[in-house]
């Protein structure tokens, strides 16, 4: 699928999920319930991106401050991720996409973690589109993982730190490999970033829409593809210079 507009397709999309609870709440249902709605956008804009020609998909699908929510709340997102993961898996490889993680996935259950890495194998050679979610994921914490990995290889005498630039710092996150973000988007109405891929974030595009995540479409997806398509992205630079 082709989108109209001038510039290229984001090569990255990051996505903060947000408004299954009130979604659920306008509707006098439990939050579950809101979050079982958000599983089915969840659904269509994987497909979507994948048909599109996207690279990477990032979905914040449970923050390492999530944690912090009632026993109740948590046991059933975690219910739900596994749910999810192996109901997909066949339509992950039908599509192609390959399946990863990022995130304190040690705080996982194990039953949880056994289903993340059974997935993840199951699709570990599709050459398609990359799903990566986001679980027990925070930022800060994720940045501090780097500082430890990167410590440790010093130790090893594998890394000097006068020559440490920040792509080499880079390799030590989580998202080592993958290519920064160009568009995140946050769904539910709040314009923060709420401890979402704070280094990787530097030169993102950053979309807010008021729509619940439940009631995210396609079709506002393709909309905010469009616009990104028209934004000068300069990384510092002038526009004149872009143009030569
Ligand atoms: C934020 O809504 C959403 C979450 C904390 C979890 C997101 C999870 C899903 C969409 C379903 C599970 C995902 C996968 C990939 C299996 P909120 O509860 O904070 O909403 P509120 O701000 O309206 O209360």
């Amino acid at each position: 699928m082709t989108l109209a507009g001038r510039g290229d397709l984001p090569r990255h999309v990051a996505i903060i999920m947000d408004g299954n609870g009130r979604w659920a709440k306008k509707r006098r249902l439990p939050r579950v319930k809101g979050h079982e709605a958000g599983i089915r956008s969840v659904e269509k804009t994987v497909e979507f991106c994948a048909e599109t020609g996207i690279e990477v998909l990032t979905l914040y699908a449970f923050s390492s401050e999530n944690w912090l929510r009632p026993a109740l709340e948590v046991n059933a997102l975690m219910q739900l991720l596994k749910r999810f993961l192996r109901r997909e898996v066949p339509r992950l490889q039908r599509n192609r996409i390959r399946l990863q993680a990022i995130g304190d996935l040690a705080r996982l259950d194990d039953s949880v973690r056994a289903e993340l890495r059974q997935a993840m194998a199951a699709t570990a050679d599709c050459p398609g589109m990359v799903l990566n979610l986001a679980l027990s994921y925070g930022s800060r914490g994720e940045i501090v993982r780097a500082v430890r990995r990167l410590w440790q290889a010093a130790d090893r005498g594998e890394v000097a730190p006068e020559t440490l630039e920040p792509e080499t710092f880079a390799r030590y996150l989580d998202t080592a490999g993958l290519p920064d973000p160009d568009i995140i988007l946050r769904t539910g109405g709040e314009s923060r970033l709420s401890n979402f891929l704070l280094w990787q974030a530097a030169y993102a595009e950053l979309y807010f829409t008021a729509t619940l995540w439940p009631d995210f479409t396609a079709a506002e997806l393709q909309e905010i593809f469009t616009d990104f398509q028209h934004r000068e992205r300069r990384f510092g630079m002038i526009s004149e210079q872009l143009q030569s």
